[in-house]
């Protein structure tokens, strides 16, 4: 038999599961468990340690030892090891070919095939560097699968007559992604999807460490993130706390000797509430409003047409995540899918639907979204730049869209058409896809010239662009596969000017702190500050480099004047 596994490559765990006889089955490791910590790293003798042994090393080593890979996915970042400096891919790579060994070992055949879930908010060259660490471990890439449209297959293949719009939100250890799908007769369909690349259990660990380490400054006078083991002990304590706040109310930090200072080892011995910590950490529960509003507005749903919501990923365990649910959608989350497992199994039953295990007439089907804006450069904006929406975002796929084009210029004999992906109205701020020219263009005036250009997007990610002069039928099109071209060559220029944006988000968290406080500063300043931080989301929403750039110098103003104030 020729198996496909399903595998959750999570910024903190990573997971592996099959389909066969009808049931979801997961993948256990060497030590017996489902759950892998994301980390990879190099032992005192030199060699590879994956897992739960890196994730220990970590510890002492630190220097050695590589956590949360994932999120450096698709930047040209770096981490090092010792001495050696890795990519990303690479040591994805390596945590891919552990599971495929042990996946292997396991189900005793040799594990080729894989489908790998990636989050819904991955872009292009973050999908198509998992698809290169897949291969670079030996495994054939069978598919990317957004996460949440896994976590949903794998509530919806036992729900499958159940008539419903649920919610699917999932709070990882990297990520937040949030998905509406509408499940009706079988039919699984993805309605929209969005999500925050930068957010998860990691932000709320590294809270508690600033906490941490403040207090320490404190007490001590001695600043903690200049010692890179006391920081990884203290990265362990955090998220050792966290869990226990999940439970208890409080939780006793003690480390007997976190640094030396005069030749004296000292401890750092801490009490943290749930209710400090839930305090320290509401800016973050509340930047999953947003992605939760979008992708409602998209859908066209309102929140009393949810009928279900369900929480998927570790961190959905802290109670204060179903709690703020509960406030802002009016809703009680439902458990009804494994928190860290669901994923894998979904990951797994798409890929039994592709090899054949799932019979396609019995009666599950799925659709999916396209993540990003799909388009072609234009002139209407008379600068040549404009941005030309062929496919929005969050439409269905499989889809086919046509659009009608005329010529610019006068007596043209030759059109270009650029393909897009991106959410700026500007067409070169967006992603290059890729290009081709109708050639033999008879030479009329402007607009004379009309052309019928069509995007079809299919499941499998692969985007066919055609182009057909209706004049003289002449017609020319490119197939883009989006998961694999270009691997040579990703433009990360303009991902990187996007990361440029991220720079904002200390003044946006610097605001609603202003706001929340009661009579630090006026009403007036108040009002403009909330004013300025609007456009400045709006801008960051829409990708309008321009206003971003206004609305973030102004909203910076503002925030000076708020400090002066004080
Ligand atoms: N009981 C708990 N309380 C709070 N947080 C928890 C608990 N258990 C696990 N977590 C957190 O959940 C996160 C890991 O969740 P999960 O394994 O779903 O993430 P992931 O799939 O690795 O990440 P991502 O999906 O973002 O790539 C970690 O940040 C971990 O600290
Ligand atoms: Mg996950």
């Amino acid at each position: 038999m020729n198996a496909i596994i399903g595998i959750d490559l999570g910024t903190s765990t990573t997971e592996a599961a099959i389909y066969r006889n009808g049931e979801k089955k997961l993948i256990l490791n060497p030590d017996g468990v489902v759950i892998t910590p994301s980390a990879v790293g190099i032992d005192e003798s030199g060699n590879w340690v994956i897992g739960d042994r890196a994730r220990s090393q970590y510890l002492l080593r630190p220097e050695n030892t590589a956590i949360e890979v994932k999120r450096k996915t698709g930047t040209s970042e770096r981490v090092s090891l010792g001495n050696a400096r890795y990519s990303p891919v690479e040591l994805q790579a390596k945590l891919l070919s552990y599971v495929r060994s042990y996946a292997s070992e396991y189900l005793g055949e040799n594990v080729e095939r894989a489908v790998i879930s990636v989050p819904a908010y991955f872009n292009e060259i973050q999908r198509r560097e998992t698809v290169l660490a897949g291969e670079q471990a030996g495994f054939t890439v069978e598919r990317i699968l957004n996460e949440p449209t896994a976590a949903a297959l794998s509530y919806g293949l036992e729900h499958m007559e159940e008539e419903s719009h649920v919610l699917v939100y999932d709070l990882g250890g990297g990520t937040f992604d949030v998905t509406l799908l509408e499940m009706f007769e079988g039919v699984l369909e993805v309605k929209a999807s969005g999500g925050d690349n930068r957010l998860g259990g990691k932000d709320f660990d590294e809270r508690l460490m600033d906490d941490l380490i403040r207090r320490f400054q404190d007490r001590y006078g001695r600043n903690l993130r200049k010692d890179r083991r006391a920081m990884a002990q203290l990265k362990e304590e955090a998220e050792k706390c966290k869990m226990s706040l999940s439970e208890a109310e409080a939780y006793h930090i003690l480390v007997p000797a976190i640094c030396v200072i005069n030749g004296k080892p000292v401890e750092l011995d801490e009490t943290i509430t749930r209710e400090q910590f839930e305090k320290m950490t509401g800016d973050l529960m509340e930047r999953t409003h947003e992605p939760i509003d979008r992708v409602l507005s998209d859908a066209g749903i309102s929140d009393e047409e949810l009928d279900l919501v369900i929480l998927v990923g570790g961190s959905t365990r802290m109670p204060m995540v179903a709690r703020d649910l509960q406030d802002y959608l009016g809703k009680a989350a439902s458990v009804a899918v494994h928190p860290e497992y669901a994923v894998a199994e979904g990951a797994a039953i798409q890929a039994a639907m592709i090899s054949g295990e799932i019979d396609p007439s019995d009666g599950l089907i799925m659709t999916d979204v396209n993540p990003y804006t799909l388009g072609v450069r234009t002139d209407d904006d008379g600068r040549g730049d404009h941005m030309s929406v062929v496919i929005p975002r969050n439409v269905t796929i499989p889809t086919t869209r046509t659009e009608r084009y005329h010529t610019s210029g006068d007596y043209q004999t030759e059109i270009l058409i650029e393909v897009y992906q991106g959410e700026s109205m500007i067409a070169t701020h967006n992603h290059l896809l890729g290009q081709f020219h109708i050639r033999d263009v008879p030479p009329k005036r402007a607009g004379e010239e009309k052309l019928d250009i069509s995007f079809s997007y299919d499941l499998n990610g692969m985007l066919k662009v055609s182009a057909k002069l209706l004049s003289t039928g002449a017609e020319k099109g490119i197939e883009i596969d989006m998961t694999r071209e270009h691997m040579a060559e990703p433009d990360l220029s303009k991902w990187k000017e996007a990361e440029g944006a991220k720079a904002w988000r200390t003044a946006i968290r610097t605001a609603e702190r202003i706001l929340t406080k009661e009579d630090e500063v006026s009403d007036d300043l108040k009002e403009d500050i909330r004013t300025a931080l609007d456009e400045l989301k709006t801008a960051l929403i829409t990708g309008d480099a321009i206003s971003e750039e206004e609305a973030g110098e102004w909203l910076r103003e503002l925030l000076e004047e708020a400090r002066n104030k004080r």
